[in-house]
């Protein structure tokens, strides 16, 4: 049996981690994985998951099984979060809890495949990694669409809109909800509402995934382009992280939402993410989801919860400035938003910089903004300021 098997690359993105940890230099720089750090270099656990941790345990009188929808409570109380109070209670809406931002996408491919027509899933170039792999394991087609041009460090929407236009209708279209990953570029206003119409014409089926909620431009301004999505378009998909904005990344809390044409509709569409859900993890891991359903229960740990994601919001925002000063080549981090940046460096540079200077990012030369430090800043302009291409 397992004779056909063929080895496999490691994840690189996750192998950067373990490179990292391993480099004994002292003043090395993590920029990989997506995580946030204070400036300290540390991700600490966020004060509000502490508190509610305790009273979890304090309070937790049972771990008995919950059901594959997971903790409905945790899905309503952040449903006004993520689409505002009115459009949370859209009837046509359903939500369920998932293992992470990947568990949202791969249940929401999961569903597409079962939908009618075998539809092509459009990815943006580039994006994230695992997208297209967590597309292509549930079975789907997928297609690239151009979205940002490493050569002019901008987006190239005319491009992304003829490729989209080849789509045809039924098609679903993945897109970033905020802080895209790995660029930090954004459509403006005008694009979006171009984008919005082109959807809504030619009926293709948005697939949002929001994982930076809160760490771009704040809370509602990130969701404000899903909001506006779900307002046009009859049915979308929407696959949530709380991993970023909780600080809970190793212990998985998602969310997807579905969107159906009316109320029927969305019945069934709930019983297939059930039946689905139930085979793909029979249910989701409860500990972080009962976590955020604690502070979204209250209001004083929800205004800490908040405050402190603003803290981050402001710090990494802040980096990004400083980054747009200190080096003209730069400039345009300024006008992005997120955790990301894509710097026009070739994977030799990004390897040389690895090697001789401690500073580890992606191959396609991604960094975690987060991840510099005031103080770290000038050394880091000046190691790749021989490297930069444009
Ligand atoms: C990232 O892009 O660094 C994060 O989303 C972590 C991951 O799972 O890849």
């Amino acid at each position: 049996l397992f004779g056909a098997l063929e080895r496999q690359p490691a994840d690189a993105l996750l192998r950067l981690i373990g490179l990292y940890r391993q480099d004994q230099r002292p003043h090395k720089i993590d920029l990989g994985v997506g995580v946030y750090r204070n400036d300290a270099g540390e991700t600490p656990v966020m004060r509000a998951i502490k508190a509610a941790e305790h009273r979890l345990a304090d309070t937790q009188a049972t771990k008995a099984y919950l059901g594959p929808e997971g903790d409905e409570r945790f899905v309503e109380l952040l449903a006004p979060i993520v689409f505002g109070s009115v459009k949370a209670a859209d009837p046509c809406l359903t939500g369920v809890q998932t293992p992470g931002g990947t568990g949202a996408l791969r249940l929401g491919a999961e569903l597409v495949a079962r939908g009618a027509g075998r539809p092509t899933v459009w990815i943006g170039t580039p994006t994230w990694p695992n997208h297209a792999p967590i597309f292509r394991e549930a079975g789907l087609a997928v297609r690239s669409h151009p979205f940002f041009d490493p050569a002019t460090g901008t987006i190239d929407f005319a491009a992304m809109i003829a490729a989209l236009d080849q789509a045809k209708v039924g098609d679903v279209v993945l897109l970033h909800g905020c802080c895209h990953n790995p660029t930090g570029a954004e459509l403006t206003q005008a694009q979006w509402t171009d984008l919005i119409t082109l959807l809504t014409e030619r009926r293709l089926i948005p697939f949002v995934d929001l994982a930076y909620q809160g760490l771009g431009r704040g809370l509602d301004a990130d969701a404000a382009t899903t909001r506006a999505l779900l307002e046009a378009v009859p049915e979308a998909i929407v696959a949530y992280s709380c991993d970023k904005n909780f600080g809970l990344y190793r212990d998985r809390v998602g969310a997807l939402w579905v969107k159906a044409a009316d109320d029927g509709r969305t019945a069934a569409v709930r019983d297939n993410l059930l039946v689905l859900a139930r085979s793909l993890w029979s249910m989701p891991p409860d500990h972080g989801a009962a976590a955020v359903r604690e502070i979204l229960e209250d209001g004083v740990l929800e205004a800490a919860w908040k405050d402190e994601l603003e803290e981050m919001r402001t710090r990494i925002a802040g980096l990004r400035a400083e980054l747009a000063r200190a080096e003209p080549r730069l400039a345009a981090l300024a006008d992005q938003g997120g955790m990301f940046a894509m710097l026009p460096l070739s994977r030799e540079a990004v390897l040389a910089l690895r090697t001789d200077h401690g500073i580890y990012m992606a191959d396609s030369g991604r960094i975690n903004i987060a991840g510099l430090r005031s103080e770290t800043i000038a050394g880091f302009v000046a190691a790749i300021a021989a490297h930069l291409q444009r």
